[in-house]
């Protein structure tokens, strides 16, 4: 099984962006634990981050074929980007929306994702768990499809 983890804008800049709210772990820590865990149940994990939605669309095209399953944190796209949603559903893999974050308890503008119509479904809020769970679930739906 192989799943794809894409990381949106900003991203990169993990443990040292407001760290109050997205916690003090750096991306790699973040990448690191995911591998980790994927190799724990038997799963090749693949991470990507880009500050460009171009280039997540198309590592989203890339996909087809090659992973089972999409993690996503869109970052700031998922509450603008119909690109990467028209992507995430052209593609047509199980794909799990997770952020840091709560993005529910913050300002408005975060309330609406474009994502989370197209995702098997969301998890927020828990910081680096949000991925690590998600991962467990995304990796519960694929091998209870039998792919
Ligand atoms: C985020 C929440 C988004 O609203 C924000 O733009 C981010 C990070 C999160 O992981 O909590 O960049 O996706």
């Amino acid at each position: 099984l192989k799943i794809l983890v894409l990381h949106g804008p900003n991203l990169n800049l993990l443990g040292q962006r407001e760290p109050e709210i997205y916690g003090y772990l750096t991306l790699k820590d973040v990448d690191n634990l995911l591998l980790e865990k994927g190799k724990g149940m038997g799963v090749e994990v693949v991470c990507f981050q880009s500050n460009h939605e171009g280039a997540i669309v198309d590592h989203i095209h890339q996909a087809s074929g090659v992973y089972q399953g999409i993690i996503i944190n869109a970052g700031a796209y998922t509450h603008t980007s119909v690109a990467i949603r028209d992507a995430l559903a052209g593609v047509n893999l199980p794909t799990v929306e997770v952020h840091l974050s709560n993005i529910y308890r913050r300002e408005e503008f975060r309330h609406h994702s474009y994502i989370a119509p197209i995702s098997i479904g969301q998890i927020s809020g828990f910081g680096v768990d949000s991925y690590l769970l998600g991962l467990q679930a995304l990796v519960n739906h694929v091998q209870s499809l039998g792919t």
